[in-house]
């Protein structure tokens, strides 16, 4: 299958590149480096360096063989989404090209604005693109989690039978979001589902958890394929954070109490993830939600597994509570399903001590790289 991926220079996006190009499928990337631009604007630098796509490109043809083509492209604009249609002519598109940051989102009025604009324009840009070139062609878009809350009762895969009067239909699950980026997220995918009904778009929409890791089946053959990894308190995900924290010598930042539980998932699951979701499409006018998580922990047991983990490399790992600064439940009742992904083949990676440290010893090579100063959280959501 000919699969596009947009944001392919992401976090998620590389490794997912090369996974699917590993299983055979005709790969193409598109990103503008709005990622690594936006870093230098918060002076929050990567892990490690990473290479341009086009030298990604170029290293995994010598590893693997294989092609992979890449579009530096601002996928806003309409005719530069348009124009990759064009060239690649894609049957499966996966949809990562987001600015995918709580804290960024909530950072000022001008960080609001291009979460909004560019998350929403990526979407609509996409809808129409598959529209004009690739109406058979099916869409598989990352979602969150975060989109569902915290709410008190159980988070069903996507869509809710509601009974109501004696009548009963069919809804999407009540979201209710936390910040302003996944506001956007919960847009997206009601704009998809606008499109999915009336065009008839196949859409699978992976409400997925915190990803963790830096280890993919592909990323082994070479370091220059790693994926592009923060650890800052506004680009980094928390348990990436909590590794670099730990093998830095630096204390693991609890925010408020740590009872906050949400799902998590290895990297490497992620990527299987998608790659079922591609050969498994939805049908044409369907938006099929998967939950895409494995583990569901609190913040304060994540602490607690990297500080464990840590004492068998030998590290004292302290855990500091920090005042909370975002907005929300610091315990609370947490209950999603997820067995829709498990059902189409997926076998969890889980988080043991073993997988923890296994990732402390990759970033553990890069442990004097570390600037402590942007492990603070310094955006508030007041
Ligand atoms: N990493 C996680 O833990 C996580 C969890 C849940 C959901 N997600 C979702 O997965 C997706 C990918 O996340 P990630 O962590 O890889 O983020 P990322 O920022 O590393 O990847 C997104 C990529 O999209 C690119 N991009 C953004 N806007 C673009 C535009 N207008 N034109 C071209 N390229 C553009 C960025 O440059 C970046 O390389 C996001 O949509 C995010 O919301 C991620």
């Amino acid at each position: 299958m000919r699969v596009l991926i947009l944001g392919g220079d992401g976090y998620l996006g590389w490794p997912t590149a090369m996974h699917l190009s590993a299983q055979g499928h005709e790969t193409a990337v598109a990103d503008n480096y709005l990622r690594r631009n936006l870093c230098r604007e918060v002076d929050a630098p990567a892990l490690y360096p990473v290479p341009t796509l086009s030298a990604r490109c170029r290293l995994w043809k010598e590893v693997s063989g294989r092609d992979i083509a890449s579009f530096v492209r601002d996928l806003r604009v309409y005719e530069e989404m348009a124009e990759v249609f064009r060239e690649f002519r894609p049957e499966g598109v996966v949809h990562y090209a987001e600015q995918p940051s709580a804290p960024y989102s909530m950072l000022d009025r001008k960080a609001a604005r291009l979460t909004l604009d560019n998350n929403l324009q990526t979407t609509l840009n996409l809808v129409y693109a598959v529209r004009e070139f690739a109406p058979s062609a099916q869409i598989v878009k990352l979602g969150t989690m975060g989109e569902y809350g915290t709410p008190n009762i159980d988070i069903e895969e996507g869509w809710i039978d509601i009974e109501h009067k004696g009548r009963s239909d069919r809804f999407l699950f009540p979201r209710q979001a936390g910040s302003l980026y996944h506001t956007t997220k919960i847009m997206d995918t009601d704009m998809l589902w606008l499109y999915a009904r009336l065009w008839g778009l196949a859409v699978t929409d992976l409400m997925q958890g915190p990803v963790y890791g830096i280890v993919t089946d592909q990323t082994e053959r070479h370091p220059g394929l790693r994926p592009f990894f923060n650890y800052d308190a506004v680009f980094g995900t928390v348990l990436n954070r909590f590794v670099v924290q730990a093998v830095s010598g630096c204390p693991l930042t609890v925010y408020g109490k740590g009872g906050q539980t949400r799902g998590y998932i290895n990297i490497r699951d992620t990527l299987e993830c998608v790659h079922l979701a591609v050969e498994n499409p939805a049908a044409p006018g369907e938006l099929r939600v998967f939950n895409q998580y494995t583990e569901t922990f609190s913040v304060l047991e994540l602490a607690e597994r990297v500080r464990r983990a840590g004492s068998r490399l030998g590290l004292d790992v302290a855990v500091e509570h920090l005042d909370n600064p975002r907005t929300e439940a610091e315990s609370h009742y947490y209950n999603p399903a997820h067995s829709g992904l498990t059902n189409l083949g997926l076998v969890p990676h889980l988080l043991d001590e073993d997988a923890l440290v296994e990732l402390m010893g990759v970033v553990g090579e890069f442990a004097d790289h570390v600037d402590p100063r942007v492990l603070r959280p310094e955006v508030s959501w007041k």
